[in-house]
């Protein structure tokens, strides 16, 4: 029997280091997706994956299943799509769950949204160490989600699709470094008491975010978004090129902007008005940044045909 399943990528909105700490994110799934076929064949688990890092959060995510649920039948999983691991939008945390779904599937062990999270976050864990969850939420939930660390708060924000524009800051992320590296300004009294001084400000523009993206206000969410840029800036995380897009599609019209994700590099985000697409988008690109185009409030996990 052959499987086929895809999760989708995300962008982190608001929120992100705060949000390892207890705090809320607001993340959201986008129409770049990860594809797995898993098949109950061969002589011993093969996996098929072109890129490095998400072969071995499948092998884990099998290992874990079949662990679990006392399976010794080998399988072969492949996996492709249009998600590359290079811009930091999800391709391992995509991966994971997609494995994960085919699993069950494949061998008609039921699982719910939930279980699938809190494994593939186990999954996660084991691999990288640190990390909130927010990523594998997206991926097996879908659309925007308000988030709090390791799931203790998954909840459907309910909007439109937004006027993103998305940037490739040509340098790939390493998330996990970025993330301890914060984590160890944080065990000295005096820094500790400045960061979360800043994950205070952070959280509290996620609040606020909330209501924007209620209301549909956009002008505001595009200054929250800067103001959330500004303190990733306080905490180090930013790099002068993520700063240079942000600012250049703040001057080409934008409402706001901000990097996504860990910093050190992958993306920025930017909303605007559509008359100044064009603009923000050619003004990103002028600073040496690749637009990538997604749609967001992408389905989760999902069985293909
Ligand atoms: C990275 O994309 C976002 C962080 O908040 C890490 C995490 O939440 O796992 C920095």
């Amino acid at each position: 029997m052959k499987v086929k399943v895809s999760a989708p990528g995300k962008l982190m909105l608001f929120g992100e280091h705060a949000v390892i700490y207890g705090y809320p994110c607001i993340v959201t799934a986008v129409d770049k997706r990860l594809f797995v076929e898993a098949e109950d064949l061969g002589l011993k688990d093969e996996i098929l994956s072109p890129q490095v890092t998400e072969n071995k959060f499948v092998r884990e995510s099998v290992t874990l299943f079949k662990k679990k649920f006392k399976i010794n039948v080998p399988v072969r999983i492949t996996t492709f799509g249009d998600l590359s691991q290079n811009v930091g939008l999800g391709s391992s945390s995509a991966v994971t769950v997609a494995t994960i779904k085919a699993l069950s599937v494949l061998f008609s062990e039921e699982l719910s949204k939930r279980e699938i999270f809190d494994m593939s976050y186990r999954v996660d864990l084991k691999i990288q160490g640190v990390g909130s969850g927010f990523d594998l939420a997206a991926a097996t939930y879908g659309g925007t989600l308000n988030f709090v660390s390791s799931g203790k708060v998954i909840e459907p924000v309910k909007i439109k699709p937004l006027q993103l524009i998305v940037g490739y800051s040509g340098k790939k992320a390493d998330t996990s470094t970025i993330v301890k590296g914060l984590r160890s300004k944080i065990k000295y009294k005096k820094t500790k008491e400045l960061i979360f001084k800043i994950f205070d400000q952070i959280g509290k523009i996620v609040r606020l975010a909330k209501k924007s993206l209620d209301q549909e206000d956009y002008t505001e969410l595009g200054k929250l978004m800067t103001r959330n840029h500004r303190l990733l800036q306080k905490l180090g995380v930013s790099t002068p090129k993520l700063d240079q897009m942000v600012n250049a599609a703040i001057e080409a019209g934008a409402y706001g902007a901000k990097l996504s994700g860990a910093g050190g590099g992958d993306c920025m985000i930017a909303i605007a008005p559509e008359a100044k697409r064009h603009y923000v988008e050619d003004s990103i690109i002028s600073t040496g940044g690749e637009i990538i185009s997604i749609k967001n409030n992408a389905q989760g996990v999902k069985l293909e045909k």
